[in-house]
């Protein structure tokens, strides 16, 4: 594993611009469970009942049974090692963005500042009928939150049958295709369109480092190098490598 997070390190110091893609995988280690793996949300929720926009027009308070119970998991969630590596990456200039699959917010409190949320953010509540938006912290408690329209309120995530938000796509895509390196950490890669911002890298002449528990359809496919371990234990030590590599190079 150590020659594999030397060239992992060697790539990101020396790509010029490179972008993380992120999948659920990054966060297990802080608690939320997955979607696919054994055990994962959609073993226990069907996504049909339970993450597709028809369902929640349909029936917005059985929505909330699943919604409610993620909402005290990412409540209680913090950012694991995998996410501070990722912030320490952008702080020493070597990750120019993250683009997220999650909506857990975890990156933005691991320190990175620059994530372009595919699927929104759970942070805000919408009204499908009057539009009116309100923070997921004014609606504490209130199970299922309601709209002052008496109607029921859905999170800003992107369900299954919404589209992505068009500045995440344009901006994914704009950084992506002028990536030297992606980083691709903790997804499936099974949704899309975020599952088509490996093919776009390789396409541009990325360079792929993949940090997975299991292999991937990326792995044998696009994937240069593939780190297979927790996201939590494997980019710590990927970040400590660029570092001694770096401190090694300017001190002589
Ligand atoms: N470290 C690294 N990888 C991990 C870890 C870990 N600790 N734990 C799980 N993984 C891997 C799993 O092996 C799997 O390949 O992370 C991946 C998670 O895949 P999914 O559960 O399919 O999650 P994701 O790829 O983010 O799903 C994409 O599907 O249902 C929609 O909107 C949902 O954003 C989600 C999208």
């Amino acid at each position: 594993m150590q020659g594999l997070i030397e060239a992992a390190a060697d790539i990101l110091i020396e790509s010029r611009s490179t972008v993380a893609l992120t999948g659920a995988g990054i966060s297990v280690e802080s608690g939320i469970p997955d979607f696919r793996s054994a055990g994962g949300l959609w073993s226990r929720y069907n996504p049909a009942e339970y993450a597709d926009i028809g369902a929640f027009r349909a029936n917005p308070e059985k929505v909330w049974q699943m919604l409610t119970e993620m909402d005290a998991i990412v409540g209680q969630a913090r950012p694991n090692p995998a996410h501070l590596a990722l912030g320490e990456l952008e702080d020493i200039g070597l990750l120019t963005c993250v683009i997220t699959q999650n909506i857990d917010n975890l990156h933005q409190a691991g320190g990175s500042k620059n994530v372009i949320e595919y699927h929104g953010n759970s942070s805000t509540l919408s009204c499908l009928w009057c539009g009116k938006r309100f923070t997921a912290a004014e609606k504490r408690g209130e199970i299922p939150p309601r709209c002052v329209c008496g109607k029921i309120l859905k999170p800003d995530v992107v369900f299954f049958g919404e589209a992505i938000p068009e500045e995440a796509l344009h901006r994914s895509y704009d950084f992506a295709s002028s990536a030297q390196a992606l980083l691709i950490i903790g997804t499936s890669a099974l949704v899309s369109p975020a599952n088509t911002i490996p093919a776009l890298a390789k396409r541009s002449g990325a360079k792929l480092v993949e940090v997975n528990k299991e292999r991937t359809h990326l792995t044998d496919s696009l994937t240069d190098v593939f780190l297979q371990g927790n996201a939590g234990e494997i980019m710590p030590r990927i970040v400590e490598t660029v570092r001694k590599k770096r401190e090694g190079i300017t001190s002589f």
